[in-house]
């Protein structure tokens, strides 16, 4: 299908039109308009209700950003997708994570190659390995038993495996300790390991290329931390390190026997990984079946996705939101708020999702793009976050539109915990929406000098996602359907979300550096970089 450019497609042009009509309106004015509006503005699927009546839209605005998506052949893209076609088009690869949770006995030919039969022949494994661990027969290299689990990797192999852990300790075996290392800097190993014993600890070096300097120098350090703590016998490597990847050929030569790798596909990007095998953390924490339960609601979101009609689909509503807001209402950024406190990594773990995919300058043909493309996705768990930046959401002069989530039945029913957090999601909300106006501020007897510091402007965007509690089956669905929502607005915006070229410079640039600040060789960049470099020797002595 041959398309316009974006910003000439009919669609586009209305809503710009249309944006302009909706300038003067206010959240208010719509409800005031419309008290039953939540009923037109809200939307349930795979155990998940989207209340998006506080956003700042009407049924015409629906009604074209649902234009806009039939324009931009989302339904033809999302097959694409589904069927396993080369969307990556810069690394002529499949996009398939939905592969990862297809049901067993699914089948899914790709390329030649039933991909669904592969999955689950390593879930399998993944499964059997779970089992001796958190049954406590797989045993370390002097005989005792594994007792803590260090996840070593960065970026999609290690956000969503650490995410995932935080979000469902409360199912996991509490006797296993799970630590995550991704920082090259070595702190970040010393303080993950210096209370534990390298005789019950097993390391999982998840790495989809094994190859990243960070998670290799990481990898070489526990290697060497645990052969030393073991009485230097290299050969307890084989009952302490496990190999998730992609690349049997670089396991093999960093010296993990690949009777021991976990593998997946060039088809699964890092970032929507957590679902295969680099999901190993999770399975050890939680077992096989309640993992099986974690593919199931990511299974029910994409089955969602696929099938709703645009006005009742979650993922296609959220992301043609923020389409909205971010193109026509000019948001530079978006708050993600979990109000739950076991989603304490979850804001992080989006901003990988959204913004390696997403934070893009051209078209996945290569042209530049003439519309604004993702926003920064940043957030905190409430209440945490009232106390710090949502000062500036309320009365800052940017508008931050805001993903308010909460789950109806707590995991922890501490007297009134949960009625107050829920109290203070939903006021948050609407404060977001409604505001305070001077004359109201003024009828409450305040002052005339502080009635303008304490007008509330309200008419912040927002949104609430709700499930009735946190299970695997909940958080799956929840990452699926922020998934699909970075499809959505990478499929507007005609993008590849799928490759992440931005990142290789940096990586190119400090492997030149490191030898100039070890003496190897002489600075030869930049007078700034060059200074710091003389500056970072002196301190070191070199
Ligand atoms: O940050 C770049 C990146 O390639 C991410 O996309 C990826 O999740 C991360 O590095 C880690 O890559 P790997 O799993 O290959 O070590």
């Amino acid at each position: 299908m041959t398309m316009t450019p974006l910003t000439s497609a009919t669609a586009w042009q209305a809503l710009t039109a249309h944006a302009e009509t909706m300038a003067g309106t206010t959240i208010r004015a719509l409800f005031d308009a419309d008290p039953q509006r939540a009923g037109s503005f809200a939307a349930e699927g795979a155990g998940w209700y989207l209340d998006y009546a506080k956003q700042r839209v009407t049924a015409q605005t629906l009604e074209l950003l649902c234009q806009l998506a039939d324009e931009r052949d989302l339904a033809g893209r999302r097959e694409a997708m589904f069927a396993g076609q080369h969307i990556n088009v810069t690394e002529d690869r499949a996009v398939l994570h939905t592969a990862l949770r297809l049901p067993p006995g699914s089948s899914l030919v790709v390329d030649g190659v039933d991909v669904a039969a592969d999955v689950h022949d390593v879930i399998a494994r993944m499964g059997a390995f779970a089992e001796q661990v958190r049954g406590r027969t797989w045993l370390g290299f002097t005989g005792r038993p594994i007792r803590n689990i260090v996840n070593i990797g960065i970026g999609g192999s290690d956000l969503g495996p650490v995410m995932a852990y935080l979000a469902l300790r409360h199912v996991s075996d509490r006797e296993l300790v799970f630590r995550f290392v991704s920082n090259v800097d070595g702190t970040d190993f010393v303080e993950a390991t210096r209370d534990l014993d390298p005789a019950e600890t097993l390391f999982l070096v998840a790495s989809k290329t094994f190859t990243t300097q960070e998670t290799m120098t990481n990898a070489r350090t526990a290697r060497d931390w645990l052969v030393a703590g073991l009485g230097g016998d290299a050969a307890a490597v084989a009952r302490h390190f496990v190999a998730i990847s992609t690349n049997a050929e670089k396991v093999a030569a960093f010296g993990i026997d690949t009777a021991n790798m976990f593998g997946f596909w060039d088809w699964v990007g890092g970032r929507y990984s957590m679902s295969s095998a680099i999901g190993l953390s999770t399975m050890l924490a939680i077992g096989p079946q309640r993992f099986a339960e974690l593919l199931a609601g990511m299974h029910a979101m994409d089955t969602h996705f696929r099938t709703a009609p645009w006005r009742e689909n979650l993922p296609a509503l959220h992301g043609l939101l923020c389409v909205w807001n971010r193109n026509f209402l000019g948001a530079t950024d978006q708050v993600v708020l979990p109000y739950d406190q076991y989603l304490l990594r979850f804001p992080a773990y989006l901003q990988q999702m959204i913004m390696e995919s997403n934070g893009k300058r051209v078209t996945a043909a290569g042209e530049p793009v003439h519309w604004e493309t993702s926003a920064s996705f940043w957030g905190e768990p409430g209440t945490n976050g009232q106390h710090s930046f949502y000062q500036m959401l309320h009365q800052g002069t940017t508008i931050v539109p805001a993903d308010f989530i909460f789950f109806a039945r707590p995991v922890n029913d501490v007297g009134d915990h949960h009625d107050l957090l829920i109290a203070n999601c939903l006021a948050q909300a609407g404060v977001m929406a409604f505001g305070r106006t001077a004359e109201e501020v003024a009828a409450d007897g305040t002052p005339a000098d502080l009635v303008e510091h304490k007008v509330m402007p309200g008419n912040r965007p927002n949104s609430t996602l709700v499930a009735e509690t946190l299970t695997p089956f909940a958080l799956g669905a929840l990452v699926a359907l922020y998934e699909h929502s970075t499809f959505v607005q990478g499929m507007i915006w005609d993008l590849n979300p799928y490759d992440q070229w931005g990142v290789q410079l940096g990586k190119l640039v400090a492997d030149s550096i490191a030898p100039m600040l070890t003496g190897a060789a002489e600075p030869a960049l930049d007078s700034s970089t060059n200074a710091l470099i003389a500056r970072y020797r002196a301190a070191r002595g070199r």
